[in-house]
């Protein structure tokens, strides 16, 4: 059997809590499939390279029969070189009592030289994949970049807030998580997220008619998931980071193969003005991806005045998010 040619594979903040588990997962063929060789390019601050160096031991020491080559680095250009996925997980963790929006003036500036690094070296389709927060800002400054590659080829990160609300909707209902359809997250990685359970549906019936307590739909339901990073972050101590990994691992796999018919995934993109949300905005959409790995946003969903409102006010969010980096932006 001829093998695959093996695909490159960048995730920054690999020696932090995510990176500990997500990097496995990716060795493991959980995001690529069980054919696809990968060689990991790891990049860390030079303050946490020794460490990471001991992460990467422990990924030789699995001997994965997938893992084709690793690479610990702190340089830019070698961690993006020829690049075809990134995932841009390094970046501060907010502490109790922060917002997530608090990190933009420390993170967002590493957004910038980043960004320029995969414009300049990864493949000229990478798909790149913001988790450090606030993720759709910082996808915004990373994308500001681009000379080169396309546009639509940066994200940020909202399917975990999809998992949570699929999990939250499962145990309520008694049903399994893959039950659980089109469960789409709109605007922006924060409390005013829109977990729109509205057009949802589980086991092929509308969510509302499975679950009739409407006042837990409109109430706890939605504040849990808007709140469960605060949620974590209260009881651990440290921010999310398996889960965080899970969904990071889920994102990229469902972008790099096609969606089943009927399916939608929530996923950060930049906006094509659809819904009316500003274009260029990184807003979560439920999207749908084709055979040849281009994501599009699924037109024609039904919003009541209701959901229209809380997806504005994320939305406003963004655009007041977008104008406090405006000097990051070029
Ligand atoms: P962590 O502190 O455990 O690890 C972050 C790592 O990034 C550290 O090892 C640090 O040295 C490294 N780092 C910092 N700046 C860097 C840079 N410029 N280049 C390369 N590496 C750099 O944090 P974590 O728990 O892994 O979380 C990472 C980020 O992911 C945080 O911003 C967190 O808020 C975010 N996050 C997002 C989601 C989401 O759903 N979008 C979920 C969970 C966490
Ligand atoms: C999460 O949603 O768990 C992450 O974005 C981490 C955080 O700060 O909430």
């Amino acid at each position: 059997m001829v093998q695959k040619k093996p695909l490159r594979v960048a995730v920054t903040g690999a020696g932090g809590q995510i990176g500990y588990s997500l990097l496995f997962s990716i060795a493991a063929g959980e995001v690529f499939g069980p054919d696809q060789p990968v060689i990991l390019q790891m990049l860390e601050l030079p303050i946490a390279l020794d460490a990471l160096r001991g992460v990467e031991m422990e990924i030789l020491d699995c001997a994965f029969p997938l893992l084709h080559g690793t690479k610990a680095t702190s340089e830019l250009d070698e961690a993006f070189g020829d690049a075809d996925a990134v995932f841009l997980v390094g970046s501060k963790p907010r502490q109790k009592g922060q917002e997530r929006a608090d990190l933009m003036r420390d993170n967002g500036p590493i957004f910038i030289g980043q960004g320029k690094s995969i414009d300049a070296v990864a493949a000229p389709d990478c798909k790149v994949l913001v988790v450090g927060n606030p993720c759709n800002t910082n996808a915004l400054i990373a994308m500001s970049q681009a000379k080169r590659l396309p546009r639509r080829n940066f994200t940020a990160m909202t399917r975990l807030d999809e998992n949570r609300a699929k999990a939250q909707l499962a145990i309520k209902a008694g049903a399994k998580t893959t039950d659980i359809q089109r469960l789409a997250v709109w605007g922006n990685h924060s409390p005013t997220m829109y977990p729109d359970y509205t057009n949802a549906t589980i086991g092929g019936r509308k969510v509302t008619d499975v679950i009739t307590d409407a006042a837990w739909l409109e109430g706890a339901f939605l504040t849990t998931v808007q709140q469960r990073g605060k949620a974590i972050l209260d009881a651990r101590g440290k921010s999310s980071a398996a889960s965080a990994a899970f969904a990071a691992v889920d994102h990229m796999r469902d972008w790099f193969r096609p969606t089943p018919q009927g399916e939608w995934r929530s996923m950060a993109v930049p906006s094509d003005g659809s819904y009316g949300i500003p274009e260029g905005l990184i807003c979560s959409f439920p999207v749908t991806v084709d055979a040849e790995g281009q994501w599009k946003i699924v037109q024609g969903v039904e919003l009541d005045a209701k959901s229209k409102a809380r997806i504005q006010k994320s939305v406003d969010e963004l655009v007041e998010e977008r104008d406090m980096v405006k000097d990051l932006l070029t």
